[in-house]
């Protein structure tokens, strides 16, 4: 091995100084390195060559490039981002990597500020460099380093020149440490993270450790700062001035991601001035459960990785505020820190808003699995002063963070005795947190039982302490690190999973899976995933699972996820007129929120008002009475709505943000009143039937009051979502695959009869893919009471359906004019039957394009679930349809054909015509692109069915102000 070039050796590194904790440096003296660095890329790592680190070297014939930044990401000629999720894409055999490794010279001039003390030290610091770097100051080699995103430091006070100072660094693509980093994203070299030259005062301290800890059973805090060296320890707020390695104890207010008290102190040592901001907590497992303060707690988590959609890895300090603001919003309580240390300063965040944090150590091996795990890092102990490197640099960088309160080896290395090193140091190091790791299932390193995608039926018996096992797993509090894959439309089936963990105090919560789609900007295809960047192996759009938009915009699982896990339950009452209100937070009390109800009749606003709940105490519940309703009875349909929001701003939302909200109905649903009683009259190869206007000899209708209409046939298909896909390696069927297979995408529709009696015309048709045996036996039956026309829809399955259907309705086609909806039903964004907790009953309106969901590869989206009527229009003209029972509706300018074979948004183009589908029933979606299927209460199963609808056509101008309404 020693003959081996330092990148490819298996050690993390030398010449750096030994690390420390991180904390915000507002009063310290720095040198921001960022900005404009020269930059030169070689397609191999050219180890002999390394003249451009001497000083007087001429690099102005460079090109620039931005620091922090990934090279790929910036411009052309700087080779691609590459994606994969589980495969290495080179060959595997450790520590080598290959010849052609990208390799980026760096270099930077700089001068040292005015006012840059003479005395003390100087430190230069890395934050984030992927893969592997050699660093030089003034033509002195200082060292090099491995572990991408962790911090590195060199002690450089002697080197330091007032003018004229040049930073050269080596950065390669691939180093031993890549087979440490083989997290499912994009593969991103370059200097991502900050590069700091830091100023270090006389006497400063080498590192500080605060022990801060919370006794619940008498509200007092505990403090002692662990330090190299003497200092004096202040906050002034608890009247706290010891000495470093002094320990006080005093009454405070503890922290919790609920109520992130913050103390802010000062640690003083020589000349240096160390702000500290303290949060008093205690994390514990007791009698099998997670207590923080005392307390069980439920994780409402996400799993975060770092991504901009342009800047890759590299974000600034405002896209990590936006970050946890949007956690904040959605109700998130808990991030885990998805496969490594984030940048430091989102931590400080996250002890300020407040959020639980799981902190992954960078360490990933997954590609070794598919080859047998042979070879595997953390089972070779050569390997493991590497792996050991990596959980100090995490730890001792995150340790004084309130927020943090779980340290978490990696992900998917499989197993070995490198992971029970780390566990056994990180243990010695920091015994007052919890150690995670989700990967061996004899969690003989961890302290908590932890799993990914693990269905619903098996959460549950976790849940109960059957699950089979080691023994003393079942003691374990279980938690699941990654679940609900965001993939696509979905992820279906969180309320299930929700209340799971509300039923056992085991199952403390979860992190779906993830928070961001990582959608780089592609110059044709608005975003680009795995395969659009012209890799040779790649794992497609499989990049794309979260709950935001690559440019953050909440997806719908997103506004789901909200509503599943909001802390406050709102339901009926048992007594007629009462909600029951439910305290779901674990520390906070209900005095921060406000609560009002509104009272709707079919949709419409008829009275509003505050409501008055106690200030409940978490976990309790009461019945309040329901103001006297604003109407006289009515025969129209009625809800109250009943609303928690924010009483007083908070960092992250202004007051009145909505927290939660539940509706009671007040009457049941109107049905539409019979359209019957006009005749059929058939006239020159038309048939008219009130307002309608059909083929006599299929059928088929042609109008509607004057709107032309296309295509109208029963639908089964949907473009399948990835969920619907599956991933491979899920035992479930994969029904996207299975329904194609059957053809299910391209139904023929067989006219058996065009009849017509006295009050109706009734088509009969056979609907049923070529080459098999089964099909769906469908009866159209029109009737008409002169103005309106009702479509009664029969459907007989015939034959063995083995699989569901994606879907069962009518389609039918109308003119591209009609590009605007309003309707009563759920609302305002889409939802199926396992992702239906965000829909509320209520009037929205939006446009055709505003109905679409921009899933980054297109798929079936935007249905709306429970719609009593929905209106289609464009000023005066328009076309109403109501139904019978409550139906689903989508509206788009495409078919689901064009939709299902179009892999970027650019694929579709509108035509001249909005396919409106109307559904009886939809598929749940489930969670299978990388989990369970869809749970047997959502399937879809083929079954005789009769729906129907009644057409109007329109004439009141909508008065459409885009995706709004009320409910
Ligand atoms: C997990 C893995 C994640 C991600 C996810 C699927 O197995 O830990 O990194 O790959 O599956 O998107």
């Amino acid at each position: 091995m020693s003959t081996l070039p330092w990148h490819e050796d298996v050690s993390p590194g030398r010449g750096g100084l030994p690390p420390r904790a991180w904390y915000a440096r507002s009063d310290a003296v720095l040198l921001a390195l960022d900005g404009a660095w020269r930059f030169r890329l070689s397609p191999t790592a050219d180890t002999e060559d390394e003249s451009f680190a001497a000083e007087g070297y001429d690099a102005s014939a460079w090109e620039e490039i931005a620091v922090p930044g990934h090279w790929v990401l910036q411009g052309k000629g700087h080779g691609a981002p590459a994606y994969t999720n589980v495969v290495y894409p080179f060959p595997v055999d450790p520590p080598r990597v290959p010849t052609e490794n990208p390799t980026g010279d760096h270099l930077r001039r700089f001068d040292l500020p005015e006012g840059w003390p003479e005395a003390g030290e100087a430190v230069l610091r890395f934050d984030g460099i992927e893969s592997a770097a050699r660093v030089w100051l003034n033509g002195e080699e200082l060292g090099e380093f491995k572990g991408s995103r962790l911090p590195h430091e060199f002690a450089v006070g002697p080197l330091l020149k007032e003018r004229g100072n040049v930073l050269a660094v080596r950065v390669h693509q691939w180093s031993s440490g890549s087979y440490l980093e083989d997290q499912d994203q994009w593969w991103l070299p370059g200097i991502f993270r900050d590069v700091t030259l830091l100023h270090r005062p006389e006497g400063a301290a080498g590192d500080f450790f605060t022990h801060v800890s919370y006794d619940h059973t008498d509200g007092t805090g505990t403090l002692r700062v662990e330090c190299d060296v003497q200092g004096r320890v202040t906050v002034p707020e608890l009247g706290i001035d010891i000495r470093t390695g002094e320990s006080v104890t005093v009454p405070v207010e503890p922290w919790t991601a609920e109520t992130p008290r913050l103390y802010d102190g000062e640690l003083a040592t020589g000349d240096e001035r160390i702000p500290l901001r303290l949060g008093f907590r205690t994390v514990a497992v007791e009698d099998g459960v997670i207590k923080v303060n005392g307390r069980r707690i439920l994780f409402r988590g996400v799993n975060r990785h770092e991504f901009h959609p342009e800047r890759g890895r590299s974000l600034d300090l405002a896209t990590m505020r936006r970050d946890v603001e949007l956690m904040k919003l959605h109700n998130i309580n808990a991030v885990r820190t998805s496969h490594y240390p984030p940048h430091p300063a989102f931590l400080d965040l996250c002890d300020e808003y407040g959020l639980w944090v799981i902190d992954e150590c960078d360490l990933e091996t997954h590609g070794f699995q598919d080859l047998g795990w042979r070879a595997n890092p953390v089972d070779d102990a050569r390997w493991t002063p590497a792996l050991l490197d990596r959980a100090a640099r995490m730890v001792e960088r995150d340790k004084n963070h309130a927020s943090v309160i779980v340290w978490s080896l990696g992900n998917e290395c499989g197993t070995g005795a490198g992971l029970t090193a780390m566990a056994e140091w990180i243990r010695d190091r920091d015994p007052s947190r919890l150690v995670h790791y989700e990967g061996d299932l004899s969690c003989k390193d961890t302290d908590v039982y932890s799993r990914m995608y693990a269905p619903h039926a098996e959460v549950e018996q976790i849940g109960r302490r059957e699950d089979p096992g080691p023994d003393p797993r079942r003691e374990l509090p279980f938690i699941l690190c990654e679940y609900g894959h965001a993939m696509g439309n979905g992820p279906g089936g969180l309320a299930d999973y929700q209340r799971l963990f509300e039923r056992y105090e085991r199952c403390q919560g979860g992190f779906v899976w993830e928070w961001i789609d990582h959608g780089l900007v592609h110059p044709e295809h608005g975003y680009g995933y795995g395969g659009d960047f012209g890799e040779e192996l790649h794992d497609g759009n499989f990049v794309c699972d979260g709950l935001l938009f690559p440019d953050r915009t909440p997806s719908p699982g997103m506004v789901e996820y909200k509503k599943v896990i909001e802390p406050v339950r709102i339901e009926a009452g048992t007594a007629e007129g009462t909600v029951r209100i439910t305290n779901g937070h674990d520390f906070a009390d209900l005095s921060g929120l406000a609560f009002a109800w509104t009272f709707a009749v079919e949709g419409e606003t008829v009275g509003t008002g505050p409501l008055t709940v106690p200030g409940l105490a978490p976990g309790e519940s009461t019945e309040i009475a329901l103001p006297a309703p604003p109407v006289e009875r009515t025969d129209r349909e009625a809800h109250w709505t009943v609303r928690a929001l924010l009483a007083h701003d908070m960092p992250w939302a202004a007051s009145g943000h909505e927290i939660a909200w539940g509706q009671l109905a007040v009457s049941e649903p109107v049905p539409p009143t019979s359209a019957a009683g006009a005749p059929p009259v058939r006239h020159a190869g038309r048939i008219t039937l009130g307002p309608g206007s059909f083929d006599a000899r299929t059928g088929e209708p042609l109008a509607i009051g004057g709107i032309p209409l296309t295509g109208l046939l029963l639908d089964v298909w949907r473009a399948p979502t990835d969920n619907d896909n599956g991933a491979a390696w899920q035992p479930d069927e994969r029904y996207g695959l299975l329904w194609r297979e059957l053809g299910l995408h391209r139904m023929r529709h067989r006219i058996d009869a065009v009849e017509t009696d006295a009050e109706a015309l009734t088509v009969r048709t056979r609907v049923a893919p070529a080459a098999q045996d089964l099909g769906l036996v469908t009866t159209y039956r029109w009737t008409s009471d002169g103005t309106r026309l009702r479509l009664t829809v029969s459907v007989t399955p015939e034959g063995e359906w083995r699989l569901p259907l994606p879907r069962l309705g009518v389609r039918l086609g109308l003119p591209a004019a009609l590009d605007r909806a309003a309707w009563f039903g759920g609302g305002p964004g889409e939802a199926y039957p396992d992702t239906r907790a965000a829909a509320r009953t209520g009037r929205w309106e939006a446009t055709v394009d505003e109905l679409q969901t921009p899933y980054v590869r297109p798929q079936e989206n935007g249905a709306r679930i429970d719609t009593r009527w929905i209106e289609l229009g464009h000023v005066s003209t328009g076309l109403r349809v109501e139904g019978d029972p409550l139906f689903w509706f989508t509206a788009r300018r495409w078919t689901s054909e064009q939709l299902d074979a179009a892999e970027h948004h650019g694929d579709l183009t509108p035509g001249d015509t909005v396919w409106l589908t109307l559904d009886h029933a939809q598929q749940g979606i489930g969670s299978q692109s990388c989990g369970p299927g869809v749970l047997q209460e959502y399937r879809l199963d083929a079954a005789p069915a009769t729906f129907s609808f009644t057409f109007t056509p329109t004439f009141t101008p909508l008065d459409v102000r885009g995706a709004r309404g009320t409910a």
